[in-house]
């Protein structure tokens, strides 16, 4: 039985005669097997791509304060997530590292041995089928924190954006040989996408695609990951490189063009929430691209927040962005909710 648990005829004893509606949208929403048969949108684990934080150790799980119930791990538990990512049908893992030591180049990034390549190397042993992506970028191994090398060449401090793409291409055929599925690049630098195809190219991993972070916007929603990744800048902002919020939204689909032209198999758009409207704009522009949403640290974090105090349905809220993220026009969505919300679906 269907409804709301009134006694039939309850209310019809008196009020007006019945509007002549000839449309009336509430009948597809009565039965509750007819709105899911109306349904375009559903949410599928496959389309999920799951963050992990890599670090020095064994058996080590420590948790990032500001995204409940993640944690930064050693290579070992890293290959533990990804073994129960497989079991829940997730799509990938996107790898991030915090190095035990930083340094101006961030040295640690094209290392052998960096921690991202163990951690690489760990997963794909695991699960050899699970596709591993990796974030190539600098910030998470320089001291100072900004996505590359910094200098003073332009007569202010800034990050020196040619110089970066050497390191970039060499971190990436570095994330390539120990074993990575997809290369993507979060920097915002000027030509990151071409430098790291060149790169690969010559390195004998033509096969292996890039998904560019295209349109990253100058967010304060990252706040929560500069924490776990340990990566916030130590002076100065992003938004010498990242996008700006205001900037004319047509300015995201030339990013896209260039980074397309460059060489990028996949787009993404970042964050998600705030910016449903450039994903939506992107999707349609550039119909044939697979295009990722990142739902970022942020987004994830203040529901977190709001349902530990009793605000907010963290479950209802989170599958409820998921959906809208997917609805703009999202075929991959990077979410903290994956494994979760994977078991909630199931
Ligand atoms: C840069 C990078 C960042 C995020 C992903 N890659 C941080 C930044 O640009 O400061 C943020 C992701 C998130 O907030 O979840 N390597």
């Amino acid at each position: 039985m269907v409804g709301l648990g009134y006694k039939a005829g309850m209310e019809r004893h008196s009020g007006p005669e019945p509007l002549p509606l000839s449309t009336r949208l509430r009948r597809l929403r009565y039965h509750p097997a007819l709105r899911s048969l109306v349904q375009e949108t559903r949410l599928s684990p496959r389309d999920w791509v799951l963050p992990l934080f890599a670090r020095d150790g064994r058996g080590v799980r420590e948790p990032i304060r500001s995204l409940p119930g993640h944690n930064q791990l050693s290579a070992d538990e890293v290959a533990r997530e990804v073994v129960e990512a497989k079991e829940l049908g997730l799509g990938g893992v996107l790898l991030f590292g915090i190095p035990p030591a930083k340094d101006a180049a961030g040295s640690d990034a094209y290392s052998d041995s960096g921690i991202v390549q163990r951690a690489v190397r760990a997963a794909k042993a695991a699960v050899p089928d699970m596709l591993v992506i990796t974030d190539v970028c600098c910030c998470e191994y320089t001291d100072h924190g900004h996505c590359g090398i910094v200098n003073q060449k332009t007569g202010r401090l800034d990050v020196d954006n040619d110089a970066t793409l050497v390191l970039l291409a060499k971190q990436a055929v570095s994330h390539a040989a120990a074993g990575a599925d997809v290369i993507a690049p979060s920097g915002m630098m000027d030509g990151m996408v071409g430098a790291i195809r060149r790169a690969l190219d010559g390195a004998g991993f033509e096969h292996v695609p890039i998904l560019s972070y295209a349109v990253k916007f100058a967010s304060a929603f990252y706040g929560p990951f500069r924490e776990a990744a340990e990566s916030a800048p130590q002076f100065g902002d992003r938004r010498g490189y990242q996008m700006d919020p205001a900037a004319a939204a047509e300015q995201a689909c030339r990013e896209a063009e260039l980074d397309l032209a460059e060489g990028a198999d996949l787009l993404m758009v970042k964050p998600a929430l705030p910016y449903l409207d450039i994903v939506r704009l992107v999707r349609e522009r550039f119909p044939g691209v697979p295009l990722a949403a990142y739902n970022v640290s942020g987004e994830y974090s203040m529901i977190k927040a709001a349902a530990e105090k009793g605000w907010l349905d963290e479950r209802a809220c989170a599958l409820e962005s998921l959906l809208a993220v997917r609805r703009a026009g999202a075929s991959i969505t990077i979410t903290y909710w994956a494994k979760q919300a994977a078991a909630w679906i199931q």
